[in-house]
Protein backbone atom coordinates (compact mmCIF):
# COMPACT_ATOMS: atom_id res chain seq x y z
CA UNK A 1 0.00 0.00 0.00
CA UNK A 2 1.36 3.59 -0.81
CA UNK A 3 0.87 6.03 1.89
CA UNK A 4 1.23 9.69 1.01
CA UNK A 5 3.05 12.07 3.16
CA UNK A 6 2.88 15.17 1.54
CA UNK A 7 2.87 19.02 1.95
CA UNK A 8 3.29 21.91 0.03
CA UNK A 9 2.79 22.09 -3.89
CA UNK A 10 1.11 24.08 -6.11
CA UNK A 11 -0.14 20.53 -8.28
CA UNK A 12 1.64 21.15 -11.33
CA UNK A 13 3.46 17.55 -12.35
CA UNK A 14 1.85 15.99 -9.85
CA UNK A 15 -1.76 13.69 -10.52
CA UNK A 16 -4.82 15.42 -9.52
CA UNK A 17 -5.44 12.45 -6.94
CA UNK A 18 -2.40 13.31 -5.16
CA UNK A 19 -3.07 16.61 -5.00
CA UNK A 20 -6.29 16.74 -4.22
CA UNK A 21 -5.06 13.88 -0.92
CA UNK A 22 -2.53 17.04 0.33
CA UNK A 23 -5.83 19.28 -0.11
CA UNK A 24 -7.83 17.17 1.88
CA UNK A 25 -5.85 16.34 4.72
CA UNK A 26 -3.67 18.95 5.43
CA UNK A 27 -3.78 23.16 4.83
CA UNK A 28 -3.24 23.76 1.25
CA UNK A 29 -6.06 25.39 -0.60
CA UNK A 30 -7.61 22.88 -2.87
CA UNK A 31 -8.18 24.61 -7.14
CA UNK A 32 -11.21 23.41 -7.48
CA UNK A 33 -12.92 23.86 -10.84
CA UNK A 34 -16.20 23.82 -8.06
CA UNK A 35 -15.85 27.80 -7.69
CA UNK A 36 -19.07 26.98 -5.04
CA UNK A 37 -16.51 25.20 -1.95
CA UNK A 38 -13.33 24.60 -1.37
CA UNK A 39 -10.71 25.03 1.62
CA UNK A 40 -11.01 28.21 3.22
CA UNK A 41 -9.22 29.65 6.29
CA UNK A 42 -11.18 30.19 9.71
CA UNK A 43 -10.61 31.58 13.38
CA UNK A 44 -12.29 30.58 16.09
CA UNK A 45 -13.93 33.67 17.63
CA UNK A 46 -15.83 31.65 20.10
CA UNK A 47 -16.16 28.38 21.90
CA UNK A 48 -18.02 27.45 24.62
CA UNK A 49 -19.79 24.64 26.09
CA UNK A 50 -23.86 24.60 25.65
CA UNK A 51 -23.94 21.73 28.07
CA UNK A 52 -22.01 18.70 29.76
CA UNK A 53 -20.89 17.10 26.06
CA UNK A 54 -21.58 19.90 23.16
CA UNK A 55 -20.47 23.10 22.37
CA UNK A 56 -20.98 25.82 20.51
CA UNK A 57 -17.64 27.23 18.23
CA UNK A 58 -17.75 30.51 16.03
CA UNK A 59 -15.58 30.55 13.32
CA UNK A 60 -15.29 33.90 10.85
CA UNK A 61 -14.57 32.40 7.33
CA UNK A 62 -13.66 35.13 4.83
CA UNK A 63 -15.25 34.26 1.40
CA UNK A 64 -17.24 31.23 2.35
CA UNK A 65 -19.37 30.47 -0.66
CA UNK A 66 -23.22 30.23 0.03
CA UNK A 67 -25.19 27.63 2.62
CA UNK A 68 -28.50 26.12 3.07
CA UNK A 69 -29.24 24.84 6.10
CA UNK A 70 -28.93 20.54 5.82
CA UNK A 71 -25.16 21.35 4.46
CA UNK A 72 -21.93 20.27 6.86
CA UNK A 73 -18.81 21.28 6.35
CA UNK A 74 -15.05 19.31 6.84
CA UNK A 75 -13.66 20.94 10.41
CA UNK A 76 -9.55 20.41 10.74
CA UNK A 77 -9.25 19.02 14.00
CA UNK A 78 -5.40 19.37 15.05
CA UNK A 79 -3.07 21.90 15.08
CA UNK A 80 -2.46 23.75 12.26
CA UNK A 81 1.08 22.52 11.52
CA UNK A 82 2.51 22.03 8.22
CA UNK A 83 5.03 19.08 7.24
CA UNK A 84 8.27 19.58 5.97
CA UNK A 85 8.47 17.58 2.58
CA UNK A 86 6.51 15.24 0.87
CA UNK A 87 7.23 11.69 1.25
CA UNK A 88 5.92 8.76 -0.48
CA UNK A 89 6.38 5.78 1.40
CA UNK A 90 6.31 2.14 0.48
CA UNK A 91 3.96 -0.08 3.22
CA UNK A 92 3.67 -3.35 3.50
CA UNK A 93 2.04 -5.46 6.52
CA UNK A 94 5.89 -7.19 7.30
CA UNK A 95 7.31 -3.54 6.94
CA UNK A 96 5.26 -0.31 8.10
CA UNK A 97 7.02 3.07 7.27
CA UNK A 98 8.67 4.75 10.41
CA UNK A 99 6.58 7.55 10.24
CA UNK A 100 8.57 11.28 11.03
CA UNK A 101 7.72 15.23 10.85
CA UNK A 102 5.07 15.25 13.86
CA UNK A 103 1.92 15.20 11.27
CA UNK A 104 1.16 11.61 11.60
CA UNK A 105 3.74 10.95 14.93
CA UNK A 106 2.04 13.76 17.02
CA UNK A 107 -1.18 11.48 16.72
CA UNK A 108 -3.67 14.09 16.24
CA UNK A 109 -6.55 13.45 13.76
CA UNK A 110 -5.40 13.73 10.19
CA UNK A 111 -8.78 14.25 8.37
CA UNK A 112 -11.39 16.84 9.22
CA UNK A 113 -14.21 15.65 10.82
CA UNK A 114 -18.03 16.12 9.60
CA UNK A 115 -19.80 19.03 11.25
CA UNK A 116 -23.23 20.17 10.26
CA UNK A 117 -23.82 23.89 10.23
CA UNK A 118 -26.15 25.03 12.89
CA UNK A 119 -26.34 28.72 11.89
CA UNK A 120 -24.47 31.84 9.35
CA UNK A 121 -24.36 35.18 10.03
CA UNK A 122 -22.72 36.83 7.17
CA UNK A 123 -18.38 35.15 7.28
CA UNK A 124 -19.31 33.85 10.66
CA UNK A 125 -20.43 30.24 10.85
CA UNK A 126 -21.55 28.20 13.73
CA UNK A 127 -21.03 24.38 14.79
CA UNK A 128 -22.73 22.75 17.77
CA UNK A 129 -20.53 19.78 18.26
CA UNK A 130 -20.53 16.63 20.36
CA UNK A 131 -17.23 15.58 22.43
CA UNK A 132 -17.00 12.09 21.20
CA UNK A 133 -13.44 11.25 20.34
CA UNK A 134 -10.08 12.70 19.68
CA UNK A 135 -11.11 14.90 16.85
CA UNK A 136 -13.69 16.32 18.55
CA UNK A 137 -11.86 16.74 22.36
CA UNK A 138 -8.93 18.91 20.44
CA UNK A 139 -11.45 20.73 18.83
CA UNK A 140 -12.82 21.85 22.27
CA UNK A 141 -9.48 22.98 23.89
CA UNK A 142 -9.16 25.24 20.81
CA UNK A 143 -8.87 28.98 22.20
CA UNK A 144 -10.53 32.10 20.37
CA UNK A 145 -7.86 32.81 17.91
CA UNK A 146 -7.01 29.77 16.71
CA UNK A 147 -6.04 29.65 12.93
CA UNK A 148 -8.34 26.49 11.46
CA UNK A 149 -9.09 25.02 7.52
CA UNK A 150 -12.60 24.03 6.72
CA UNK A 151 -13.49 22.50 3.24
CA UNK A 152 -17.00 22.86 2.55
CA UNK A 153 -19.66 23.33 1.67
CA UNK A 154 -20.85 20.00 1.36
CA UNK A 155 -23.86 17.85 0.68
CA UNK A 156 -27.06 18.37 -0.22
CA UNK A 157 -29.48 21.06 1.54
CA UNK A 158 -32.98 20.30 2.95
CA UNK A 159 -35.20 21.30 0.67
CA UNK A 160 -38.63 23.69 1.21
CA UNK A 161 -41.16 22.53 -0.99
CA UNK A 162 -43.26 25.82 -1.92
CA UNK A 163 -46.61 23.09 -1.15
CA UNK A 164 -46.18 23.39 2.47
CA UNK A 165 -47.44 25.77 4.81
CA UNK A 166 -46.39 24.14 8.12
CA UNK A 167 -42.80 22.10 8.88
CA UNK A 168 -42.06 19.98 12.26
CA UNK A 169 -38.34 19.54 12.81
CA UNK A 170 -37.20 16.26 14.81
CA UNK A 171 -33.76 16.17 16.48
CA UNK A 172 -32.12 14.20 18.28
CA UNK A 173 -28.73 14.67 20.19
CA UNK A 174 -26.16 15.78 17.72
CA UNK A 175 -28.95 15.71 15.00
CA UNK A 176 -30.40 19.27 16.49
CA UNK A 177 -28.09 21.66 15.37
CA UNK A 178 -28.93 21.56 11.77
CA UNK A 179 -32.42 21.87 12.90
CA UNK A 180 -31.35 25.12 14.42
CA UNK A 181 -30.17 26.35 10.78
CA UNK A 182 -33.44 24.79 9.32
CA UNK A 183 -35.74 26.87 11.28
CA UNK A 184 -34.57 30.44 10.49
CA UNK A 185 -34.53 29.18 6.81
CA UNK A 186 -38.61 27.78 7.46
CA UNK A 187 -38.94 31.26 9.61
CA UNK A 188 -37.89 33.51 6.24
CA UNK A 189 -40.09 31.58 4.20
CA UNK A 190 -43.31 31.48 6.20
CA UNK A 191 -43.55 28.33 7.48
CA UNK A 192 -44.97 27.74 10.68
CA UNK A 193 -42.58 25.52 12.49
CA UNK A 194 -42.17 23.30 15.48
CA UNK A 195 -38.99 21.41 16.58
CA UNK A 196 -39.16 18.50 18.53
CA UNK A 197 -35.72 17.84 20.27
CA UNK A 198 -35.12 14.87 22.08
CA UNK A 199 -31.67 13.95 24.06
CA UNK A 200 -30.90 11.17 26.78
CA UNK A 201 -31.21 13.07 29.89
CA UNK A 202 -31.54 17.17 30.90
CA UNK A 203 -27.57 17.15 30.41
CA UNK A 204 -27.39 16.76 27.13
CA UNK A 205 -29.41 19.29 25.56
CA UNK A 206 -28.06 21.96 23.74
CA UNK A 207 -30.50 24.30 24.13
CA UNK A 208 -31.58 26.74 26.86
CA UNK A 209 -35.31 27.14 28.00
CA UNK A 210 -37.34 29.96 28.76
CA UNK A 211 -39.86 29.98 32.10
CA UNK A 212 -42.21 28.02 30.20
CA UNK A 213 -40.36 25.30 28.66
CA UNK A 214 -39.31 26.63 25.00
CA UNK A 215 -36.11 26.76 23.87
CA UNK A 216 -34.68 30.02 23.79
CA UNK A 217 -32.58 29.23 20.31
CA UNK A 218 -35.89 27.51 18.33
CA UNK A 219 -37.89 30.66 19.77
CA UNK A 220 -35.38 33.56 18.13
CA UNK A 221 -35.82 31.43 15.15
CA UNK A 222 -39.67 31.85 15.15
CA UNK A 223 -40.36 28.34 16.27
CA UNK A 224 -42.57 26.69 18.95
CA UNK A 225 -39.90 23.68 20.83
CA UNK A 226 -41.11 20.48 22.42
CA UNK A 227 -38.31 19.04 24.38
CA UNK A 228 -38.14 15.61 25.40
CA UNK A 229 -35.59 13.58 27.37
CA UNK A 230 -35.81 9.06 28.08
CA UNK A 231 -35.04 10.14 31.76
CA UNK A 232 -37.50 12.84 32.04
CA UNK A 233 -35.28 15.63 33.33
CA UNK A 234 -36.37 18.15 31.09
CA UNK A 235 -39.27 18.41 28.97
CA UNK A 236 -41.53 16.05 28.35
CA UNK A 237 -40.16 12.52 29.86
CA UNK A 238 -40.03 9.86 26.53
CA UNK A 239 -39.54 9.48 22.68
CA UNK A 240 -39.77 12.33 19.84
CA UNK A 241 -42.12 9.96 17.73
CA UNK A 242 -44.43 10.33 20.46
CA UNK A 243 -45.20 14.05 20.13
CA UNK A 244 -44.75 13.74 16.33
CA UNK A 245 -47.89 11.32 16.12
CA UNK A 246 -49.43 14.16 18.02
CA UNK A 247 -48.65 16.57 15.71
CA UNK A 248 -49.05 14.87 12.07
CA UNK A 249 -52.55 13.39 14.11
CA UNK A 250 -53.68 16.93 14.55
CA UNK A 251 -52.93 18.25 11.12
CA UNK A 252 -55.82 19.49 8.54
CA UNK A 253 -53.60 18.92 5.54
CA UNK A 254 -50.60 16.48 6.36
CA UNK A 255 -49.86 16.84 2.67
CA UNK A 256 -49.14 20.44 3.48
CA UNK A 257 -46.69 19.54 5.99
CA UNK A 258 -43.03 18.26 5.64
CA UNK A 259 -40.93 16.71 8.45
CA UNK A 260 -37.40 16.87 8.88
CA UNK A 261 -34.97 15.31 10.85
CA UNK A 262 -31.51 14.19 11.81
CA UNK A 263 -30.09 12.42 14.53
CA UNK A 264 -29.89 8.58 15.79
CA UNK A 265 -31.23 5.81 12.74
CA UNK A 266 -33.23 4.31 15.12
CA UNK A 267 -35.19 7.47 15.31
CA UNK A 268 -35.25 8.39 12.32
CA UNK A 269 -36.39 5.21 10.50
CA UNK A 270 -39.41 5.92 12.90
CA UNK A 271 -39.67 9.11 12.38
CA UNK A 272 -39.84 8.34 8.21
CA UNK A 273 -42.18 5.61 8.69
CA UNK A 274 -44.77 7.92 11.04
CA UNK A 275 -44.90 10.91 8.57
CA UNK A 276 -44.78 8.78 5.37
CA UNK A 277 -47.78 6.65 7.05
CA UNK A 278 -49.80 10.21 7.66
CA UNK A 279 -48.94 11.57 4.32
CA UNK A 280 -46.66 14.04 5.10
CA UNK A 281 -43.12 14.34 3.70
CA UNK A 282 -39.96 13.14 5.07
CA UNK A 283 -36.76 14.65 4.69
CA UNK A 284 -33.89 12.97 6.87
CA UNK A 285 -30.03 13.82 7.47
CA UNK A 286 -28.38 10.32 7.12
CA UNK A 287 -25.09 10.20 9.00
CA UNK A 288 -22.17 8.02 7.75
CA UNK A 289 -18.36 8.13 8.98
CA UNK A 290 -16.83 10.55 6.22
CA UNK A 291 -13.34 10.41 4.98
CA UNK A 292 -13.45 13.18 2.47
CA UNK A 293 -17.22 14.57 2.35
CA UNK A 294 -17.10 15.02 -1.40
CA UNK A 295 -17.49 11.50 -3.61
CA UNK A 296 -14.06 11.04 -3.69
CA UNK A 297 -13.63 8.38 -1.15
CA UNK A 298 -16.44 6.01 -1.54
CA UNK A 299 -16.59 5.47 1.96
CA UNK A 300 -19.82 6.93 3.14
CA UNK A 301 -22.37 4.50 1.19
CA UNK A 302 -25.98 3.84 1.71
CA UNK A 303 -28.26 2.57 0.07
CA UNK A 304 -30.83 4.14 -1.98
CA UNK A 305 -34.27 2.53 -3.59
CA UNK A 306 -34.59 3.22 -7.30
CA UNK A 307 -36.51 1.12 -10.38
CA UNK A 308 -33.27 -1.24 -11.20
CA UNK A 309 -34.13 -5.01 -10.64
CA UNK A 310 -33.11 -5.47 -7.69
CA UNK A 311 -34.88 -2.29 -6.26
CA UNK A 312 -31.92 0.00 -4.43
CA UNK A 313 -28.60 0.88 -5.53
CA UNK A 314 -25.53 2.52 -3.24
CA UNK A 315 -25.84 6.27 -3.26
CA UNK A 316 -22.83 8.18 -1.54
CA UNK A 317 -24.15 9.84 2.16
CA UNK A 318 -21.79 13.01 1.67
CA UNK A 319 -22.86 14.20 -1.82
CA UNK A 320 -25.87 12.58 -2.65
CA UNK A 321 -26.66 13.49 0.50
CA UNK A 322 -26.92 13.63 3.46
CA UNK A 323 -30.81 14.44 3.19
CA UNK A 324 -32.91 12.22 1.43
CA UNK A 325 -36.35 11.37 1.05
CA UNK A 326 -37.35 9.33 3.83
CA UNK A 327 -39.45 6.86 1.42
CA UNK A 328 -36.04 6.58 -0.57
CA UNK A 329 -34.28 4.60 1.78
CA UNK A 330 -33.30 1.23 2.12
CA UNK A 331 -33.32 0.36 5.94
CA UNK A 332 -31.77 -2.95 7.07
C1 LIG B 1 -22.83 14.85 7.65
C2 LIG B 1 -22.47 14.78 9.13
C3 LIG B 1 -22.81 15.83 9.96
C4 LIG B 1 -22.47 15.78 11.32
N1 LIG B 1 -22.82 16.85 12.10
C5 LIG B 1 -22.46 16.84 13.40
C6 LIG B 1 -22.77 17.97 14.23
O1 LIG B 1 -23.34 18.98 13.78
N2 LIG B 1 -22.38 17.91 15.52
C7 LIG B 1 -21.72 16.81 16.04
O2 LIG B 1 -21.40 16.81 17.23
N3 LIG B 1 -21.43 15.74 15.28
C8 LIG B 1 -21.77 15.73 13.98
N4 LIG B 1 -21.45 14.64 13.20
C9 LIG B 1 -20.70 13.53 13.81
C10 LIG B 1 -19.23 13.92 13.87
O3 LIG B 1 -18.69 13.97 12.57
C11 LIG B 1 -18.43 12.89 14.70
O4 LIG B 1 -18.89 12.89 16.03
C12 LIG B 1 -16.96 13.24 14.67
O5 LIG B 1 -16.43 12.98 13.39
C13 LIG B 1 -16.19 12.44 15.73
O6 LIG B 1 -14.83 12.75 15.58
P1 LIG B 1 -13.83 12.43 16.75
O7 LIG B 1 -12.46 12.49 16.18
O8 LIG B 1 -14.10 13.28 17.94
O9 LIG B 1 -14.20 10.96 17.15
P2 LIG B 1 -13.42 9.64 16.73
O10 LIG B 1 -12.21 9.54 17.62
O11 LIG B 1 -13.26 9.59 15.26
O12 LIG B 1 -14.50 8.58 17.17
C14 LIG B 1 -14.95 8.52 18.54
C15 LIG B 1 -16.19 7.67 18.59
O13 LIG B 1 -17.26 8.30 17.86
C16 LIG B 1 -17.73 7.40 16.85
N5 LIG B 1 -18.02 8.18 15.63
C17 LIG B 1 -17.15 8.93 14.92
N6 LIG B 1 -17.76 9.50 13.85
C18 LIG B 1 -19.05 9.08 13.91
C19 LIG B 1 -20.17 9.31 13.08
N7 LIG B 1 -20.14 10.04 11.97
N8 LIG B 1 -21.34 8.72 13.44
C20 LIG B 1 -21.40 7.95 14.54
N9 LIG B 1 -20.38 7.71 15.36
C21 LIG B 1 -19.21 8.25 15.04
C22 LIG B 1 -16.59 6.46 16.58
O14 LIG B 1 -17.07 5.21 16.09
C23 LIG B 1 -15.99 6.27 17.97
O15 LIG B 1 -16.71 5.36 18.73
C24 LIG B 1 -21.78 14.66 11.85
C25 LIG B 1 -21.45 13.59 11.01
C26 LIG B 1 -21.80 13.64 9.67
C27 LIG B 1 -21.45 12.49 8.78
S1 LIG C 1 -16.96 10.62 2.48
FE1 LIG C 1 -15.71 10.20 0.75
S2 LIG C 1 -17.16 9.63 -0.74
FE2 LIG C 1 -18.37 10.25 0.93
Amino acid sequence: MMLLLCCHFCGAGFQPALFFCAAMLYNVPMCTTDKTRGVFAATVLENRPLCDEHYLIRLQTPGFPATEAGQFVQLQCRPNAIPDAIRVVDWTDDAPPKLTGGEIADGEPLLRRPLSLAGRDGDILDIIYRVVGRGTGWLQRAAAGTELTILGPLGAPFPIPDTISQAILVGGGVGIPPMLYLAKALNAAGVQTTAICGARTAGLMPLATDDSGQSVEFSARGAHSILCTDDGTLGRGGLVTEPLAELLAAADDPAAVAVYSCGPEIMMKYVGLATTDAGAQCFLSLERSMACGMGTCQGCIVKIKDDSERGWNYKLCCSDGPVFPAESILWE
